[in-house]
């Protein structure tokens, strides 16, 4: 098979050898706002929405997309999303505050936890967001707080996909979701407590890129919404197929086709609720990453090359502090040397951060034009999952978040400083 070469595609793209975001000469930014530093495109965010709304509202007439606030919660991430019309999937409590700070409406907000605290189920009910329940144990806890009117159940469609061992969410391994005997219990006693509306969701696994596991584990839902409609009356007001959609993060992994998607997932729906007599529901989905992550590239400055007897290292100042993926998953992410694209790519690097980890490594055994301190690398698909999941590990201040607007450079998150690092913190005499 011939390796695809790297396709420069919107908001990137090469100018004279120089990298462009969303019309923004990127070493002008790094000297701007200084590195490690996210840049986020707004446009792109709205197009892969508006995309993916279109591709789906093509087969199906009532459609809701929630966005996975866990890619990214950037508040204006979560407010472009909301201008767009998206409903909005939360894990904690936080990304409700978030959401409801942010502006959207708790009916608009649905809630899928996993090991609940009380507290939380109770800041839950009380801002009215729909809970989708993970366990007998938090049905029992909710109802004893408050009946809602609105509920919905995550189920274990007995198969699940991901990208990594770790992003597998459905089959029997998992801790998610609720077996059936769990389910047709999960129901009764909601129904019989007086909870008026039903959903049923489920959510297989994240980066999948291959529809099949996503169309048989959906086959799964609808086949226990039919038992659960016959056993317990219940007619769905909405069924939820979760998050998961896959994008090319290495030069030759293909795009997911979303006409093919659309038409195989909603052909499969409708065919199923006519012959299961399941009405008309709301289709919903829960993309995370497919909205945000070719929305973003993280900016990191080189300022260490070592060359030992084995190995050629860039050292930069993004490390798995900043973008934990690589070195938790061994995710691939593409860099781009955004000083050199149109030099000659005739060397090897691992490119590592300034983490007291060997496995603070970025990438492995990459080919790259020849590197000099003081060049600017971009990694590419870092808007999901990217500042999300940042730390301050070896006490280094989180990263900086910029937004490209309307042509326009808006600083949307400071970088921190020494004193982040002080905070909530105090010696005790
Ligand atoms: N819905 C639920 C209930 C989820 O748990 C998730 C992701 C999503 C939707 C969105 O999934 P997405 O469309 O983004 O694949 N940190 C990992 C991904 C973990 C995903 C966790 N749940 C990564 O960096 O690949």
């Amino acid at each position: 098979m011939v390796k695809k070469v790297f396709q420069f595609q919107y908001p990137l793209a090469n100018k004279e050898g120089h990298l462009s975001f969303d019309g923004f000469d990127v070493e002008e930014l790094a000297e701007e706002f200084d590195t490690p530093l996210y840049l986020i495109s707004e446009s792109r965010i709205r197009n892969n929405f508006k995309r993916l709304y279109n591709a789906l509202a093509h087969n199906y007439h009532k459609i809701r997309i929630y966005y996975a606030a866990k890619a990214n919660s950037n508040l204006s991430v979560l407010n472009i999303l909301k201008s767009e019309g998206a409903f909005l999937d939360a894990v904690s409590p936080g990304e409700v505050f978030l959401a409801l700070k942010t502006g959207f409406s708790p009916e608009k907000i649905l809630f899928t936890g996993t090991s609940v605290r009380d507290d939380e189920l109770r800041f839950i009910a009380d801002s009215d967001v729909t809970v989708n329940i993970d366990s007998f144990s938090e049905l029992k806890r909710l109802l004893a707080h408050v009946v809602p009117k609105v509920l919905s159940v995550r189920i274990n469609p007995e198969i699940g996909s991901g990208h990594h061992d770790h992003c597998i969410t459905a089959g029997r391994e998992t801790k998610f979701g609720l077996w059936e005997n769990e389910t047709l219990k999960t129901y009764t006693t909601a129904k019989k407590a007086g909870v008026e509306k039903f959903g049923i969701h489920m959510h297989i696994g994240s980066g999948i890129l291959d529809l099949e596991p996503i169309i048989l584990a959906f086959d799964n839902l609808l086949r226990l919404a039919k038992k659960i409609h016959d056993r317990i009356g219940i007619t769905f007001e909405f069924v939820n197929m979760g998050g998961g959609l896959g994008v090319p993060y290495k030069p030759e992994d293909n795009e997911l086709d979303l006409s093919i998607f659309s038409k195989r997932i909603l052909s499969l729906l409708k065919r199923r609720i006519v012959e299961y007599d399941l009405g008309t529901p709301f289709f919903c989905l829960e993309p995370g990453r497919y909205l945000v992550s070719d929305a973003s590239i993280l900016l990191t400055s080189v300022n260490t090359l070592k060359i030992t007897p084995f190995k050629k290292f860039i050292g930069v100042d993004a490390g798995f502090n900043t973008l934990a993926r690589p070195s938790m998953y061994g995710s691939y992410h593409h860099l781009l040397v955004a000083n050199k694209l149109n030099s000659t790519q005739n060397e090897i690097y691992d490119v590592v951060g300034p983490i007291c980890e060997s496995g603070d490594v970025l990438a492995r055994d990459r080919r790259l034009p020849q590197i000099e301190e003081g060049d600017l690398l971009a990694i590419l698909n870092a808007g999901a999952y990217g500042f999300a999941m940042s730390s301050q590990y070896n006490s280094r201040p989180k990263a900086a978040e910029v937004l490209i607007k309307d042509k326009k450079c808006l600083l949307v998150r400071k970088r921190e400083t020494f004193d982040s690092l002080l905070s909530n913190q105090q010696i005790e005499e």
